[in-house]
C-alpha cells in the first residue's frame, strides 16, 4: 500500500536469493537416504527425477526475475513511487541505490501554455481587488506561498523555517503554475507533449468578479479564455482531452445554475471546451464533475528536499498527543449543511479530551485560525481532528490536520473520499474515521473515537504521516525535490487518465 518507505530495503533481492539457496543444498544432502533401490532402472529414473527437479529449483530461485526488480524499484524510487498502482505511473528502470532521480518521473511531457498575461500574472497587478473579501495582495507573494513564517512551532532554525509560508487556502492555481514552470516534467515543444496546461487563474478571477451582477461581465475572461485555447493548433489535435487546468476554487465557484440563489459563480466549467478538459479543483461537484478531480488544498509546509520532509515527519511521529481530538474551526450561521459544527463545537466544548480552537477574532483582534503555528500546534497534540464540512464540502483543514499527523475524522463523504482519489488510499479506514453527520453516532464522538483500539491509532497516524509528501506542494523553485509532491502525483494521474480517455475515444 504504501511504496515510499523511510529506510529503502536494498538488500532485499540478494537475502532472498541467499535464502533460498539453503533448501535447494539441503535437499541435495539428503538425496543418498533416498536413492536405496536396487532395481537399476528403477534408479535411473529417480535420478533422472532428482536431476530435472534439482534443475527446476535452480530455475526458480535463481533467475527471479520479476522479485528482482521490483524490489530494486521500491529500493531506488521509494520516495518516487505513488500511492497505489505504481506500476501504472512511474516506469523507471532500476537505477543504483542512493542515487537521486533528477528527471521527470513517468517520463510525463508537460507543455505549459504561455497565456496572454490578463489570464494569470496580469491579474495580479489589482491583487488588492482579487478577493472581494480579503486583500491578496500578501498572498500572492512568493509565487503564491505567500509570507515567510520565522517560527513555526518553535522551531527557529532559518534553514529550517525558509520551508514555511501563512498559504492562502485559496492560492493553490499559482503555486501549481510555478511549480510547472520550474518542473522537470516541462516540454517547450508542443509536438512532444503528452499534456497540455493551461496556467488560468480562474479562481483569483472568480473570487474578485463575485459582485458582479452583469453576468456577461462576470464570465467574460472565462469565455474570452475558451476561445483563446480552443483556437490553438494543439487543441485541435484532441480536441482539448489532453489539456488541463488546475483552479483553486471550488468547482461550485464555476458552475451557475439557473436555480437556486446566485452565489457569485461563473459559468466557466459549463463551457463546452472546459467540459473536455481535465480540470483540478480543491473541491469536485460529485455528482457532475466527471471531468474534475480534486487536489490538494495548499498547507504551510513547502519544502525543497526529501530530507525536510523525513524530518518534519520525524517530528510528527513523536509528537505528544495529550488531546483525544481537537476541532478547529467557526459556527456556521443558517447553512444547513454546517449544521454538524454546532453540534462539534458543543461536545468538544463538553470534553476534557478535546481541544477547541474557536476561530472568531475577538474585536477585530486576529483570529487564531489564520495563525499556522496555532493550528499546526493544536493539531499536532490530537491523536484525531473533526473535520465538518463548512461553507462547502471540503475543508483545507483536512490537509493541515495531515501535514500535523492528526487523523481526520469526516462526517460527510464528500469532505475528502469523493474528492482526492489520486491523492489518499482507496481504503478510507486506513487514514481515516468516518461518523455519518445524520447517525447516531455523531451525538457521542469521544465515545466513537475512544473505542478505537490504541494499536489501530498508531497504524492510522503512521499512514497519515506518510501521506504528507503527495499532499504537499514543495517550493516551486526547487526543481530536484526528491520526493512526489502534489503537483507530480497530479500529473503522473492526468497522464495516465488522458491515456486511457484517448483509448477509449478510439474505440467509439
Ligand atoms: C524563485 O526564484 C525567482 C528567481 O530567482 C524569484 O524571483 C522568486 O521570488 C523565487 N520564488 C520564491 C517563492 O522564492
Ligand atoms: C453587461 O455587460 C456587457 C459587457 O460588458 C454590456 O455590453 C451590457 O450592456 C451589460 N448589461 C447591462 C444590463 O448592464
Ligand atoms: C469536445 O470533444 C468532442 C469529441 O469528443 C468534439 O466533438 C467537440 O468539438 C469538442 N468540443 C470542443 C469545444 O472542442
Amino acid at each position: 500500500m504504501f511504496p515510499r518507505k523511510q529506510t529503502p530495503p536494498i538488500p532485499l533481492a540478494s537475502q532472498r536469493v541467499v535464502d533460498d539457496e539453503k533448501p535447494y543444498y539441503d535437499s541435495k544432502n539428503k538425496q543418498p537416504h533416498l536413492i536405496n533401490l536396487n532395481n537399476p532402472h528403477l534408479r535411473y529414473t529417480a535420478i533422472l527425477f532428482l536431476f530435472l527437479f534439482a534443475w527446476l529449483l535452480v530455475l526458480l530461485f535463481w533467475f527471479p526475475p520479476t522479485t528482482t526488480t521490483t524490489t530494486n524499484n521500491v529500493a531506488t524510487d521509494h520516495h518516487q513511487l505513488p500511492l497505489h498502482k505504481p506500476q501504472n505511473i512511474i516506469t523507471h528502470k532500476a537505477k543504483p541505490a542512493s542515487v537521486p532521480v533528477p528527471t521527470c518521473s513517468g517520463g510525463v511531457s508537460v507543455y505549459v501554455y504561455d497565456l496572454p498575461a490578463e489570464f494569470n500574472v496580469g491579474l495580479l497587478q489589482d491583487c488588492r481587488h482579487l478577493n472581494i473579501y480579503t486583500d491578496m495582495c500578501p498572498h500572492v507573494a512568493n509565487c503564491g506561498l505567500g509570507q515567510p513564517i520565522s517560527n513555526v512551532m518553535g522551531s527557529g532554525s532559518a534553514s529550517e523555517t525558509s520551508s514555511w509560508f501563512a498559504t492562502h487556502q485559496f492560492i493553490g492555481e499559482m503555486i501549481f503554475h510555478a511549480r510547472m514552470e520550474n518542473h522537470p516534467c516541462r516540454t517547450l515543444k508542443p509536438h512532444r507533449a503528452d499534456l497540455f496546461y493551461v496556467p488560468f487563474y480562474g479562481g483569483l478571477h472568480a473570487s474578485s468578479k463575485f459582485r458582479e451582477s452583469n453576468l456577461t461581465e462576470r464570465d467574460a475572461l472565462a469565455v474570452k479564455l475558451v476561445d483563446y485555447i480552443q483556437g490553438q493548433p494543439w487543441w485541435r489535435r484532441n480536441q482539448g482531452r489532453d489539456h488541463f487546468m488546475a483552479l483553486s476554487r471550488t468547482a461550485w465557484d464555476f458552475m451557475r445554475t439557473t436555480d437556486g440563489p446566485d452565489f457569485g459563480a461563473n459559468c466557466l466549467l459549463n463551457l463546452p471546451a472546459a467540459k473536455n478538459m481535465s480540470v483540478l479543483t480543491v473541491e469536485r461537484q460529485p455528482w457532475q464533475g466527471d471531468n474534475q478531480h480534486g487536489m490538494p488544498y495548499p498547507s504551510y509546509f513547502h519544502p525543497s528536499s526529501y530530507q525536510e520532509v523525513v524530518t518534519w515527519q520525524n517530528r510528527m511521529r513523536q509528537s505528544d498527543r495529550p488531546h483525544l481530538f481537537s476541532f478547529i474551526g467557526a459556527p456556521r450561521k443558517g447553512l444547513e449543511k454546517a449544521a454538524i459544527r454546532d453540534e462539534l463545537i458543543k461536545q468538544c466544548g463538553e470534553s476534557t479530551r478535546c481541544e477547541l480552537l474557536q476561530c472568531v477574532s475577538i474585536n477585530g483582534g486576529s483570529n487564531k485560525c489564520h495563525e499556522p503555528s496555532e493550528v499546526l500546534n493544536a493539531m499536532s497534540r490530537s491523536e484525531f481532528c473533526l473535520q465538518a464540512p463548512g461553507d462547502s464540502f471540503t475543508r483545507r483543514s483536512t490537509f493541515d490536520s495531515v501535514l500535523a499527523g492528526c487523523i481526520p475524522v469526516f462526517f460527510s463523504r464528500h469532505t475528502a473520499y469523493t474528492q482526492y482519489a489520486w491523492f489518499l488510499p482507496e481504503d478510507v479506514k486506513t487514514y481515516s474515521v468516518f461518523i455519518d453527520e445524520k447517525s447516531e453516532a455523531s451525538k457521542r464522538i469521544e465515545e466513537e473515537l475512544l473505542k478505537i483500539p490504541r494499536e489501530k491509532v498508531e497504524k492510522m497516524r503512521e499512514t497519515v504521516i506518510r501521506l504528507i509528501p503527495r499532499l504537499t506542494y514543495a517550493h516551486p523553485n526547487a526543481t530536484d525535490v526528491g520526493f512526489m509532491d502534489a503537483v507530480d502525483v497530479a500529473i503522473a494521474a492526468l497522464a495516465k487518465h488522458t491515456k486511457t480517455n484517448k483509448l477509449l475515444n478510439i474505440q467509439y
